[in-house]
Formats: structure tokens, C-alpha cells, sequence
């Protein structure tokens, strides 16, 4: 059984939680991927760092260059974040015929048809699993369990940190600041939590998302962005008094218009399922024309849920890699349909 060989940009809060999560279920993983999959070289600016979590096992260096080129490298896990170097990695890594797996939804949001059309043209996949709602495996679903429908729209709860927030004010009456200090603590946030809490990072997902559901280009900058931060203690208390809870929903839906996209705090009742996500957790509802609604709820944010997603995407792109590339599952986001439908 040949051994996929993979090179780790960047090992912070996933990259620790990959690397443990591999070795934990090595066993398990590798027969379902049918390739051993091991990681064999990861680099982080923190080289002392990122020895003591990784031991003996792996080489460790401060230049993702050298991952990136590393010929024995099968797939390239970005968990760099941001758009600058993880960009330009990604690009190198695909130029060198790399597979990618990426938990940046801010880099695949905002130039992920730069990125697919590489990887397009190159033959390599990338895979984003991680990118959105963490844990929960909303873009399998989108992209293979409901390809029989023509969805009609997505609502979810696509931020951690903001649904911890709005639930510990709520619930032990804490305040703003407070509550982002604990989210950052339990690395539930961006580095910059501005992205979380002025609803950038929902806006991320959503509009991958609606890549994927509709079938249109990546469009971020289409998206009507609009956060917690103007929210007070007093609107959770009122909108609880009158049988609401507020959260910040991510929504994607057809319209007659095109497609709307957009993010913002929303009124819910507090009986409907979505309203009871609490804390971290994360919930995305997808409606469907032939399968009706379906709800997908987990952890959103954290080590190991978001590492579940990206070894997902390991094994994937392991079974599939010795597959002509026609006979791929589609890993692109960027799939035109005739409808081509931009958000409005
Ligand atoms: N900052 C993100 C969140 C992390 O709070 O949901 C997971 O994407």
C-alpha cells in the first residue's frame, strides 16, 4: 500500500489537532483511504514550536517554500491562513502538481476561482471541507448528497465565535468583550476576530457555499456583510422577552432577481430548531426541491472538528488520486452552470 505523503503549512490550533487526530486513528484512516497517509515535513515560523508538538517524526522548517517544492510531496495542507503567503503558496504548490487541502476560506473566498482554475489546468484537486462549519461535512453534502436537487436556499449558523458570544451574553448575562477574550482563548477566533465579529468569516463560508449550491463563481465582495457588534445586551434581553433568540445567520438563496447573499443578525424563534445552536456549535439548514429541508449541526471551530475536516479531505483526495482526473469528484467550487446566476 503506497504511502501519501503530505507537507503541512503551518501547524497552530488545526495543524496540532491534524497531526494528533492522524496519529490517534492511523490505523482506521488508512484503510479507508487505502493509502497509508503520513506526514512527512511541516513548516511554521516557529520551528522550536513545531518540533516539540511533532517529535521525531516529521522534518520541520521556517520556509513553506521547501514544502511546496519537496518532490516527495503528494498533498499540501494550508493552514497558513490569510491571503498573502498562503496564496502564493497554495499557487506554488499547484504549479508543482500538488493536491491542496485549505481551511481558508478567507483566501478561497476571495481568489478561489484564481485558485480552481489552477488547479483545473494543472489536474490537482483542492479540497475545503474545513473551510466551513468546521466539523460538520456541509460541502460533501452539498456537492455529492444533494446533487439531485436544485437547492433553493442555505441558512446556517457559520460562525463559532459569534454563536459563543451571543449565547454566553444571553445566558450569564456576560459582556462583549469578555466573551471574545474566552472565544480567542478556546481558539474558536481569527487571529483578527474583527472577521468574526463584523460577520466577514460567515460571509467566507456562505459564499463558498453558494459556489457550490448554485453553481456560480465566487463572489465575496457581492455579499451584504453586517456583524454583532452593534447588538446590545438589551436586544438579546428584548428579543428573548418577545419568544426570539438573535442569531447571525449566513444566508444564500435564489431569487428571481439572482442570488442573495448575505449575513447579518436575525430574529428566530426561540421553539425553531436553529435558535437552540448554542455556544460553538455551528448549523447550516438546506432546502432542496426534491429532498425538502435538511439541518446539519456541529462543532464549528476547534482543533480536532476542524482536523476531522481536513483528514476528510486526505482521504478523499488519497482515493482518488490514481483516478483519471474526468473521473474525479468535483472538488472545484467554480462549476458555471447555464443558469449563471451572480449574487445581487
Ligand atoms: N473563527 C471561526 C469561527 C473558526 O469562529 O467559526 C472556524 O472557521
Amino acid at each position: 500500500m503506497k504511502s501519501i505523503k503530505v507537507g503541512l503549512l503551518g501547524i497552530g490550533t488545526v495543524g496540532a489537532g491534524t497531526f494528533n487526530v492522524l496519529k490517534r486513528n492511523q490505523e482506521e484512516i488508512s484503510r479507508r483511504a487505502g493509502h497509508g497517509i503520513e506526514i512527512v515535513m511541516v513548516a511554521d515560523l516557529n520551528v522550536e514550536r513545531a518540533k516539540e508538538l511533532v517529535g521525531s517524526h516529521c522534518e520541520v522548517v521556517s520556509d513553506g517554500n521547501l514544502v511546496v517544492s519537496n518532490p516527495d510531496i503528494d498533498i499540501v495542507v494550508e493552514l497558513i491562513g490569510g491571503y498573502g503567503i498562503a496564496k502564493d503558496l497554495v499557487l506554488k504548490a499547484i504549479a508543482n502538481g500538488k493536491h491542496v487541502v485549505t481551511a481558508n476560506k478567507a483566501l478561497l473566498a476571495t481568489h478561489g476561482d484564481e485558485i480552481f482554475k489552477a488547479a483545473q489546468d494543472k489536474g490537482v484537486m483542492v479540497a475545503y471541507e474545513a473551510a466551513v462549519a468546521g466539523g460538520i461535512p456541509i460541502i460533501k453534502a452539498l456537492r455529492e448528497g444533494l446533487t439531485a436537487n436544485r437547492i433553493e436556499w442555505i441558512a446556517g449558523i457559520i460562525n463559532g465565535t459569534t454563536n459563543f458570544i451571543l449565547s454566553e451574553m444571553r445566558d450569564k448575562g456576560l459582556d462583549f468583550d469578555t466573551v471574545l477574550k474566552e472565544a480567542q482563548r478556546l481558539g474558536y477566533a481569527e487571529a483578527d476576530p474583527t472577521f468574526d465579529i463584523e460577520g466577514v468569516d460567515a460571509a467566507h463560508k456562505a459564499t463558498l457555499m453558494s459556489a457550490i449550491a448554485f453553481g456560480i463563481p465566487v463572489q465575496f465582495d457581492k455579499a451584504h456583510v453586517e456583524g454583532i457588534t452593534k447588538l446590545e445586551a438589551v436586544d438579546i434581553r428584548y428579543a428573548e422577552q418577545l419568544g426570539y433568540r438573535i442569531k447571525l445567520l449566513g444566508i444564500a438563496k435564489r431569487t428571481p432577481q439572482g442570488i442573495e447573499l448575505r449575513v447579518h443578525p436575525t430574529l428566530i424563534p426561540a421553539k425553531r430548531l436553529i435558535a437552540n445552536v448554542e455556544g460553538a456549535m455551528n448549523a447550516v439548514l438546506v432546502q432542496g426541491d426534491a429532498v425538502g429541508a435538511t439541518l446539519y449541526y456541529g462543532k464549528g471551530a476547534g482543533a480536532e472538528p476542524t482536523a476531522s475536516a481536513v483528514i476528510a479531505d486526505l482521504v478523499d483526495i488519497a482515493r482518488l488520486a490514481d483516478a483519471e482526473p474526468a473521473h474525479r469528484v468535483p472538488h472545484l467550487a467554480f462549476q458555471p452552470n447555464a443558469m449563471a446566476d451572480t449574487p445581487i
